[in-house]
């Protein structure tokens, strides 16, 4: 982790949102803002994990936390975010929640495709435009988007997930140009496999590609932190990139699509 020498605090405090803090990469989103120095609001739906995670970080990091027990996928979530934070200086927005529906697409309810459209996308739209005016006011501040390799092509089984994350890539991307001249920077993280506890209680099956660079969450929150405000986007870990230089440039667009299909379909068992 970067030492705390209070730059990153001086650009992107006095406070942090992560939205989907309660577990996980969210819940280590947390934990390093707060060693750097930073106030965090976090906001999930589990009060209870918000309220212990905003007590241990209190203590060992002696900065304010402030838990808000809200669901995302709530067409008003947004504004109410936006409400509960207007007395602080926000100078930084993570939005990492997202719904992941694995299975196929047609067998799955449309009101959970559209919930999964609302929390991966039009949530972190809402909040980027809500937070992101008081930061173009002040010519500073900070917004990152979690979006994941899978953002890359389309994938059988995670088709709408996929979807989404390419849309957090691609609007991150247009508002890091966009708003840099504007003193604020934008982030899109493109994360492979990420060992966080929800993704290991999912036990998906061990397939060759499905677990290539897997990284710990500390590792992703680390490297993710570091590259704010120096590119439009990134995938953590070297393997991971050369990965996706290899997907991207290398194979015929088809045979990737089907390739993710197939490993896929190992991980969770479909035919
Ligand atoms: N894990 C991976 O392998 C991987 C790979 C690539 C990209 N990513 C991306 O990384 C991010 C985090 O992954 P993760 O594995 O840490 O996810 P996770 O364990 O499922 O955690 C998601 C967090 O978001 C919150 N959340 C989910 N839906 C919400 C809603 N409707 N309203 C409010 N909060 C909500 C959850 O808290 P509550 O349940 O308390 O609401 C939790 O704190 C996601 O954007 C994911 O797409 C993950």
């Amino acid at each position: 982790m970067k030492i705390n020498d209070g730059t990153f605090r001086a650009r992107y405090g006095s406070w942090a949102v992560v939205a989907g803090a309660s577990i996980g990469l969210g819940a280590e989103f947390a934990t390093q803002l707060a060693a750097r120095g930073l106030n965090v609001v976090i906001v999930a739906r589990q009060a209870d994990r918000l309220v212990e995670l905003s007590r241990q970080l209190s203590t060992t990091y002696q900065v304010q936390l402030r838990p808000l027990p809200i669901d995302l996928s709530a067409p008003d979530a947004p504004a109410l975010i936006a409400e509960q934070t207007r007395d602080i200086d926000v100078g930084l927005l993570i939005y990492n929640a997202a719904l992941s529906i694995i299975g196929p697409f047609l067998d799955q309810p449309l009101d959970q495709h559209l919930r999964e459209l609302d929390t991966n996308t039009r949530a972190p739209l809402a909040l980027a435009y809500l937070l992101g005016q008081s930061m173009r006011t002040r010519r500073r501040g900070g917004i990152i988007l979690m979006s994941s390799l899978s953002a890359m092509l389309g994938s059988a089984l995670i088709a709408n997930y996929a979807a989404t994350k390419a849309y957090n890539q691609v609007l991150a991307e247009g508002l890091w140009d966009e708003l840099r001249a504007q003193g604020v920077d934008v982030l899109a993280c493109c994360a492979s496999t990420i060992t966080t506890p929800n993704y290991l209680a999912s036990q998906p099956k061990r397939s060759r590609l499905g677990s290539f660079g897997a990284l710990p969450p500390e590792a992703v929150v680390t490297e993710t932190l570091n590259a704010l405000g120096r590119q439009p986007s990134l995938i953590p870990g070297r393997s991971n990139r050369l990965a996706a230089f290899f997907i991207r440039r290398m194979l015929p667009r088809r045979v990737a699509i089907q390739m993710m299909g197939q490993t896929l379909r190992q991980m969770y068992s479909q035919q």
